[in-house]
């Protein structure tokens, strides 16, 4: 089932004694009531980190995965509930050097094993979404094992997008709902055709069914994306859910982004007025009272328009 949207009771921090002076400053300048659930961020910019400092690429990705530490436990310090991490996309597996892609696999692996302690003291869950199942078995191992190790925390929820793009989780939806619904049909003893005739496409198959399908059925939808390295794209993640999420991009590369760049990030964010595609709070009732009927409005103008078109005959 999927999660519901509506806002949970609202923790407030009981741990800003763990914050810096400089990282507090930003926090109490939050509005606690309109603190996001889920904070999505594309990690980029480790290479070019690594070059501006004529380092090996491999260092830029090493020095980023102290700052997913560093985020993450800012996530749980502010009882952020849900973060999901773009840490390697399909595409990354299939265009990058296979060097870089191994190194990859054996940074996620020590970044699990170095980092599980560290998950339990910050009560984080980890979790992950993407086709996992084509990852190396070794590192599929240790995947299971960090998720195991940190399943009994209630804190802020780590996902991992790994081997993950969106189209492909789509397609996997589809499938899944595909997949369920023949299963059914052979239950009912009927063909699929039939099935979908009982109660019509429209019931078996809306914007719920394909959401549930999702890897990310169990969370809320991300409020706030983060880019880092200041590409103006989506990249291929999450297209579904981020529909109406707010998006922050920031030139700083990822290696250098810490807890403040996302306190920020969430300054911004609770700036912005979310309209889901009405019209927002900045209008109410009494400006629609104020507005002319439609009516007249089209009769004012059909009268200014009239003489103009009858002297251009
Ligand atoms: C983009 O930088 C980043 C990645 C492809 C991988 C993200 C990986 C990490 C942050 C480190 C490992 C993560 C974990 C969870 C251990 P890029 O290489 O595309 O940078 P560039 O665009 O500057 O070349």
């Amino acid at each position: 089932m999927r999660a519901s949207t509506s806002r949970p009771a609202f923790e407030p921090c009981s741990r800003l004694d763990e914050l810096s002076a400089e990282e507090a400053a930003v926090y109490r300048q939050l509005d606690p009531l309109k603190m996001p659930q889920h904070v999505a961020i594309i990690m980029d910019g480790n290479g070019r980190w690594a070059g501006k400092r004529a380092l090996k690429r491999f260092l830029g990705h090493q020095q980023g995965a102290e700052s997913v530490q560093f985020v993450v436990e800012m996530a749980s310090r502010i009882n952020l509930p849900f973060i999901t991490l773009y840490a390697f996309s399909l595409e990354n597996n299939l265009r990058r050097p296979k060097s870089e892609v191994n190194f990859l696999m054996k940074l996620l692996r020590s970044y699990l094993v170095g980092n599980v302690q560290r998950m339990n003291d910050n009560n984080v869950r980890m979790e992950y979404i993407g086709r996992i199942h084509e990852l190396p078995s070794e590192v599929q191992e240790t995947m299971q094992w960090a998720t195991k190790a940190t399943a009994r925390n209630t804190g802020t929820t780590l996902t991992l997008a790994l081997n993950y793009g969106s189209r492909s989780e789509i397609v996997d939806a589809a499938r899944a709902v595909l997949a369920d619904l023949i299963a059914e049909a052979h239950r009912r003893g009927c063909s699929l055709e039939d099935l979908l005739q009982v109660d019509g496409i429209e019931a078996r198959l809306d914007e719920h069914h394909i959401a549930d399908a999702l890897y990310t059925a169990h969370m809320p939808d991300p409020d706030l994306v983060i880019r880092t390295s200041g590409e103006l794209r989506i990249s291929n993640f999450l297209l579904w859910q981020i529909a109406y999420s707010e998006i922050f991009i920031t030139d700083r590369l990822w290696p250098d982004f810490r807890g403040i760049h996302l306190l920020e990030a969430i300054q911004s964010y609770q700036q912005r007025e979310r309209r889901f595609g009405g019209l927002g709070e900045s209008f109410t009732d009494e400006d629609l009272d104020a507005l002319e009927p439609a009516a007249d409005v089209a009769q004012e103008i059909v009268a200014k328009l009239a003489p103009k078109q009858l002297a251009s005959r």
